[in-house]
């Protein structure tokens, strides 16, 4: 109720008890309400009002309240803020006191005076007398205990006179008991479990006033966190992502904070945190992340923390590698440091090779010895491979290999151990003199084999080139090769050279000859070992020639031999070790031939001339079959194998024409068996080919029966006849597999099989156009069918019906049967080609 409304219900009450007190004479004031002693609550408004009881109001004058001390209680001043008491005139003959809020202090005796008619003094008091109302002063309405704590439920009431106190739980009073002690300033309930949360209601009663307030108090137990113990020790991958979890419980939920070295690591970089689950997550570890974490868990009731060590795994890296230079039969060593946590472990392997250096000594070779050290103070891990007596063949790249548990690391670039030697002429050892003619100039070439590269110089009879200013003796380059140009303008120049190599580590003399050239001796012998009426074939022995200057070719000059001049004469040449054909004779003639071998001087003397006759015209030389055979004994016909079931490529070369050209050949064959090295011919079963050659000697042998033996025969023809035919035996490949179709066939059959595809699928469209004419019009061959069938019964009529049904899938498989057949006769046709 507001003071205003308060303000407004005296006023109607007062006006009623003016009206009523119009009665009485004796003049007097009246104070509403009327009790001469009131107790009233504080902190509650209080309106009094003071009214003139008299005949004639009008005469009453001076009308006003005072406080206990007889000062004067002011009105309100107009605009101001209402004080705490004041005065307000209702009209002209009543005067109300309006105290906003009583307290205390302002407990005792108001008096209300007034003049009547100028003579009269009227005064009328009343006394006030205060109470406190039960008021809460400390009883929250939401508390907090922690569990096994003892907690006083705070309800502190003030009253006056005092209030008394009782509590109930959820509806229900609370005695007295060990577990709940009703206190001054609250209940105390002893060891507070989880099960003690509720609604706890305090309530105060005052028994002179009648009062009675009770204030409901929420209560939940609230939990210290407690973390799950971590690991002592967690590993972090250097560059990988970590993640470690601190589960913690508590009533509420703890929030959970990661710290190291005093730094919250949510707002580190890298790091994140997240609150509620207590995962911290590093998302890319390295290596200064390691040290001592702590997870702190945090809520209202408490503080818990665990404490771990994360420590980084640091892959290894390989930061020194130096290359090395070692005199052979030195000793060499060869560094690689690596640096990493846990220290890595430092080997090599050689380039080229997986095979990697064993700490110690190696088993197949004691001189190489590694040493690996770990040095725990600066992380460095180092590998040292030691080679004594190194040998020319230690030279090359090594690759150094660090491991530890965070990975390996294959060290780039390769080291090289760079083996220095002194020069050789090993190379050079088996080579040739070098020739010379004509005063050509010519090259000795001087290559020294050395680590660091070796010069050369040159000495002829033991005196410096260099320095003999002779213009037939030039020098180009003085190492690690050098080439002494010698332009041989006298004999004297055909004579050894001494190239001498020098490097740092030795000295080393190679003797170069150079050697006038001479053209080849003249032929040994020259001997036919194959006449035909066209052709004639030669063995021939060669002279003997010197080293470095070989025989380049053979060349054979013949003529008819009534023809007198060599002048006219024809050549031929060949390279060595070919056969030494001479061709496009003329049958039936007597021919001389002499023959002389070249090399680079030139053209060797001419052989000792020989007579050699071509016998008369014939029919050809039996020609060569080229195939393979899969074996071929003395005497024996040899045996072909065709990697095909049905067909057989057969090549063959051409024969010598024995002086008519070759018009065709005739190839025959029969298949047959082969029992115990007997051939059987399978009668009336052999086909004959006649192949006109042109330029390729080769023919497919087609429709061939698999696995089967054949004998083949064939012929070469002249104008003359037949040669002699030459056989083999050919065996066709065992089964389908590798039968061929041919292009043609294979396009027919794809062809075929559209247009059936199509076929199948017009008559279905057919019949499903007639079935629906069937459903719907009654119209169709099925309709047709069906009405012609209806008057044979109800159950005929409905296997008919399911017949047709299926009509069209048995209809398709039908036509595909039809058109596989018509296919393998295609093929069969084609392949009959
Ligand atoms: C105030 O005046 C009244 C009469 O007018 C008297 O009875 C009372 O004792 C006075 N009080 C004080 C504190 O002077
Ligand atoms: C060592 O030699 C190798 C091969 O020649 C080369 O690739 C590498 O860069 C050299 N290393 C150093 C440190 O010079
Ligand atoms: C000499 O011979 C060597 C080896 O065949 C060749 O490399 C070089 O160029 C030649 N020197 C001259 C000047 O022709
Ligand atoms: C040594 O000789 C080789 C071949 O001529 C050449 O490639 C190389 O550069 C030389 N080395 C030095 C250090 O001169
Ligand atoms: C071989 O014959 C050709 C031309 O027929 C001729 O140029 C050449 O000089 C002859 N060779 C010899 C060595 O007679």
């Amino acid at each position: 109720m507001s003071l205003n409304q308060f303000i407004f219900l005296f006023i109607t009450i007062n006006l009623f008890s003016t009206f009523e007190c119009q009665m009485s004479k004796e003049p007097r004031l009246e104070i509403l309400p009327n009790q001469a002693v009131q107790r009233r609550p504080v902190n509650k408004p209080l309106v009094l009002t003071c009214s003139p009881n008299v005949e004639q109001k009008e005469l009453i004058t001076d009308l006003k309240w005072k406080d206990s001390y007889n000062n004067t209680i002011n009105p309100k001043q107009y605009g101001s803020q209402p004080p705490i008491i004041y005065t307000e005139s209702l009209n002209i003959n009543q005067l109300m006191l309006v105290i906003t809020s009583l307290s205390e202090s302002l407990a005792g005796y108001f008096y209300c005076s007034a003049s009547y008619a100028n003579s009269e003094y009227l005064e009328e008091k009343v006394k006030i007398e205060t109470f406190v109302g039960i008021t809460f002063r400390d009883a929250p309405d939401y508390q907090n205990p922690i569990l096994n704590s003892d907690y006083v439920v705070k309800c502190m009431v003030t009253a006056s006179p005092p209030a008394s106190i009782d509590w109930m739980r959820n509806g229900d009073a609370i005695k007295s008991s060990e577990k709940f002690i009703i206190k001054h300033d609250g209940l105390l309930i002893t060891n507070v479990q989880e099960s003690d949360d509720g609604i706890y209601t305090c309530r105060a009663a005052v028994i002179q006033t009648g009062e009675l307030a009770e204030r409901a108090i929420r209560l939940d137990v609230q939990i210290k966190p407690t973390v799950e113990p971590l690991e002592y020790r967690y590993e972090a991958i250097e560059g990988e992502e970590f993640s470690v979890k601190c589960l913690a419980t508590g009533k509420p939920p703890p929030l959970i904070q990661w710290i190291k070295d005093q730094k919250d690591m949510s707002l580190a970089d890298r790091f994140s945190v997240v609150p509620h689950n207590g995962q911290m997550s590093i998302s890319r570890v390295d290596e200064f992340d390691r040290g001592v974490y702590k997870c702190i868990a945090k809520n209202n009731a408490g503080i818990a923390e665990e404490e771990t060590r994360i420590d980084v795994v640091v892959k290894p890296k390989i930061f020194q590698l130096i290359n090395i230079t070692v005199p052979v039969h030195g000793e060499s060593t060869l560094v690689c440091k690596s640096r990493g946590w846990p220290v890595p472990i430092v080997t090599f392997r050689r380039y080229g090779s997986m095979d990697e250096f064993r700490q110690g000594s190696q088993g197949d070779d004691g001189r190489i010895t590694l040493e690996q050290t770990v040095d725990n103070e600066i992380w460095e891990g180092t590998g040292t491979l030691f080679i004594s007596d190194t040998q020319r063949s230690d030279d090359g790249l090594y690759q150094c290999v660090a491991r530890n548990k965070g990975g390996e690391t294959f060290g780039l670039p390769h080291g090289h151990i760079a083996v220095e030697y002194p020069p050789n002429f090993d190379h050079m050892k088996d080579l040739p003199p070098v020739f010379s003619w004509e005063e050509r100039e010519a090259n000795l070439s001087c290559m020294a084999m050395a680590f660091p590269n070796a010069t050369i110089e040159w000495r002829w009879n033991e005196r410096l080139i260099r320095e003999m200013q002779d213009k037939f003796l030039r020098i180009v380059e003085d190492g690690p090769r050098s080439d002494l140009m010698v332009t041989p303008a006298s004999r004297t120049y055909y004579s050894n050279f001494k190239c001498i190599a020098v490097n740092k580590l030795g000295r080393e003399e190679h003797i170069m000859e150079l050697r006038e050239g001479r053209l080849p001796p003249p032929v040994a012998q020259a001997k036919p070992i194959d006449v035909t009426a066209t052709t004639i074939t030669f063995e021939i022995i060669g002279p003997a020639y010197e080293p470095g200057l070989p025989i380049k070719s053979y060349t054979a000059q013949y003529k008819e031999e009534r023809s007198l001049d060599w002048s006219h004469a024809l050549n031929r040449t060949w390279t060595p070790d070919t056969p030494y054909v001479v061709e496009n004779l003329r049958p039936q003639t007597m021919y001389t031939l002499r023959f002389a071998a070249r090399n680079d001087v030139g053209l060797g003397q001419w052989s000792a001339i020989r007579v050699q006759g071509t016998p008369s015209r014939s029919v050809p030389q039996s020609p060569k079959i080229l195939n393979q055979f899969t074996h071929q004994e003395e005497g024996e016909i040899p045996i072909a194998s065709s990697v095909y079931s049905d067909k057989f490529e057969m090549t063959w070369s051409r024969p010598p024409d024995n002086g008519e050209p070759i018009d065709f050949y005739t190839i025959k064959y029969c298949p047959g068996s082969k029992i115990n090295n007997v051939w059987n011919e399978i009668g009336n079963m052999c086909n004959e080919i006649n192949y006109i050659a042109y330029t390729f000697s080769n023919q497919v042998l087609k429709d061939l029966t698999p696995d089967t033996y054949y004998q083949i025969e064939l012929r070469a023809h002249n104008a003359i006849g037949f040669s002699l035919p030459t056989h083999i035996y050919m065996r066709t490949a065992n089964g389908e597999l590798k039968k061929e179709l041919t292009e043609e066939a294979r396009i027919t059959i794809s062809s075929f099989t559209i247009i059936t595809i199509s076929i199948v699928g017009i008559i279905l469209l057919v019949i499903l156009i007639d079935f629906l004419c069937c459903v719907t019009n009654n119209m169709g061959i099925i309709a047709l069918i069906f009405q012609r069938k209806s008057h044979v019964g109800a159950t005929r009529l409905e296997r008919d019906e399911r017949r047709v049904l299926t009509n069209g899938r048995t209809e398709k498989r039908e036509l595909i049967h039809l058109n596989q057949r018509h296919n393998d006769e295609i093929i069969g046709k084609h392949s009959a080609v």
